[in-house]
């Protein structure tokens, strides 16, 4: 078993089993926010990802992918029910947006998240070298910390939870609510997308655990538990590089005429899910087709909506409904060669997905909550040209930075709908400034910007609380 310096724990790892289209089996990257963001950090820093390969029974002996060695957790059929799509996304994933799902709480699935978060930490200390770093991420893995480091206390660790975390209204609903805590306190610095996330945390370690706490720093068992805000980020360099070769334009290009020349393209790229809002924007832009405020002719919406977590039955319900509306919109308003939606369920590759953000003259990310929503950074990165209007939801993390985007409340189905309207038509010179703004934003705010400032917030966690010496 070869050691490493830097080890990463996350329930996915960066590539994923599918089946192409001739049937055949193939290894893809996977969709998803925390790839995209971890995947380019990595690339060619001598790392292991320790997590799962998407299917269930034996794990998988996978080659490194651009350097970085896979270390494959295995799930069974009952930890993929129980842990993956009970636990994390049928209780924790939707208390954690809002609720704008019921949350279900079953003992069973909280045994399986204890079981599975045993195995990653016993495979995360197997693979870690003495005195190593460890960073742990996610919602399906807020255990780890704690484990671990029974396991091996002389790791540094860090945890980083790409989702929001609720305010304790909300949190207290868990059953398990005090082991959840404390897990994620096995941590020497726990991060956050947002600051009121950590607000929450503290607020609740107080609560629950009747822990000494502030915004910055928990104290637990004698140590120093820092916590605080880091942004996750993306490549903007290689997004805006891949965005300007020729052959990602002419394909934008080649786009434009098959969607029939429209004045303007509105394009949403989202995981089938019902936090992103998809019904709803659908609905606004139905109402606008319905006014006459916008014409099939001139507007068209792009809709991409990649299936996921698809055996759980929220999933499903939203997929059905998304579908119904797709074909009665387009029912309604389309022509014979004209849809009024277009709409994708398929997986790009990055150029085909860099060559729609190109198309689309206004980008709709309208979460009803998002940790962030690398989706609206990625648009804004491809726009090499400095055009392009983005409409972003209030309750996306990304709205704290992006705030030169036609900002909307997707609850609100008029202030919606006058959202859309006011991207589609506002002026050049007012779209290149907002434009102007957020690219600045991004350039200095990537993801290697992201990944400085957490390990050396880490770093200096580690000294302030005392780290054992390596074993
Ligand atoms: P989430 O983390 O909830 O999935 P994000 O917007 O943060 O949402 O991240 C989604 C990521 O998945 C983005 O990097 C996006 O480019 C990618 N993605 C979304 N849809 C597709 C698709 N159809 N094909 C390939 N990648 C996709
Ligand atoms: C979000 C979560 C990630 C997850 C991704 C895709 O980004 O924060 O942890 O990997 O969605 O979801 P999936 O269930 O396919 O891993």
């Amino acid at each position: 078993m070869r050691l490493s310096p830097l080890v990463v724990v996350a329930n996915r790892l960066p590539i994923d089993d599918s089946v192409a289209p001739d049937g055949a089996f193939e290894w893809r990257r996977s969709p998803g926010g925390l790839v995209s963001a971890l995947h380019p950090l990595l690339r060619h820093t001598p790392a292991t990802w320790v997590g799962w390969a998407g299917g269930t029974g034996p794990a998988p002996e996978l080659p490194d992918v651009d350097g970085v060695r896979m270390h494959t957790v295995p799930l069974s059929a009952d930890d993929f029910r129980d842990h993956y799509e009970g636990f994390a996304n049928a209780t924790l994933w939707p208390l954690y947006h809002d609720a704008v799902e019921q949350p279900e709480y079953h003992r069973r699935w909280w045994e399986a998240y204890q079981r599975v978060n045993q195995r990653f930490a016993e495979a995360a200390a197997q693979v870690a070298e003495p005195g190593g770093l460890v960073w742990v991420q996610d919602y399906h893995l807020q255990l780890v910390p704690g484990l671990l480091r029974e396991l091996r206390p002389d790791l540094r660790i860090g945890f980083f939870l790409h989702v929001p975390f609720p305010p304790p209204e909300l949190f207290m609903q868990l059953p398990r609510r005090a082991e959840l805590l404390r897990g994620m306190l096995g941590a020497d610095l726990v991060g956050f997308q947002r600051a009121q996330a950590a607000h929450n945390f503290a607020q609740l370690a107080t609560k629950v655990l009747g822990l000494p706490a502030s915004d910055r720093r928990i104290g637990v068992d004698g140590r120093v538990v820092r916590i605080g805000a880091f942004p996750v980020a993306i490549d903007t360099a290689e997004m805006s590089a891949l965005a300007a070769r020729p052959e990602v334009a002419e394909r934008a290009h080649r786009l434009r005429q098959d969607l029939g020349r429209p004045e303007h393209v509105i394009l949403s790229v989202d995981r089938m899910d019902y936090t992103k809002g998809i019904e709803q924007r659908l609905k606004a832009y139905r109402e606008l087709l319905a006014n006459g405020d916008i014409k099939v002719r001139d507007t068209v919406l792009v809709q991409v909506a990649v299936p996921s977590r698809d055996r759980v039955a929220q999933y499903q319900i939203l997929r059905d409904r998304v579908e119904h509306q797709v074909g009665r919109i387009n029912g309604e308003f389309g022509r014979v060669g004209e849809p009024a939606i277009h709409y994708l369920t398929q997986p790009f590759d990055r150029a085909e997905l860099v060559a729609l953000y190109r198309v689309a003259d206004v980008m709709a990310v309208t979460p009803l909550r998002d940790g962030m929503n690398l989706v609206a950074k990625e648009y804004v990165a491809a726009r090499v040209d400095g055009t392009g209007a983005l409409l972003l939801s209030e309750f996306a993390g990304a709205a704290s930075e992006l705030e030169q985007a036609y900002l909307v409340n997707p609850h609100d189905l008029d202030g919606l709908k006058q959202g859309l309207l006011a991207a589609l038509r506002a002026g050049p010179e007012d779209v290149a400034a907002r434009m102007r703004a957020m690219r600045d934003h991004l350039a200095r705010n990537d993801i290697h910007a992201w990944a400085a400032s957490y390990l050396s917030a880490l770093e200096e966690s580690g000294t302030l609380a005392g780290r054992r010496p390596a074993a």
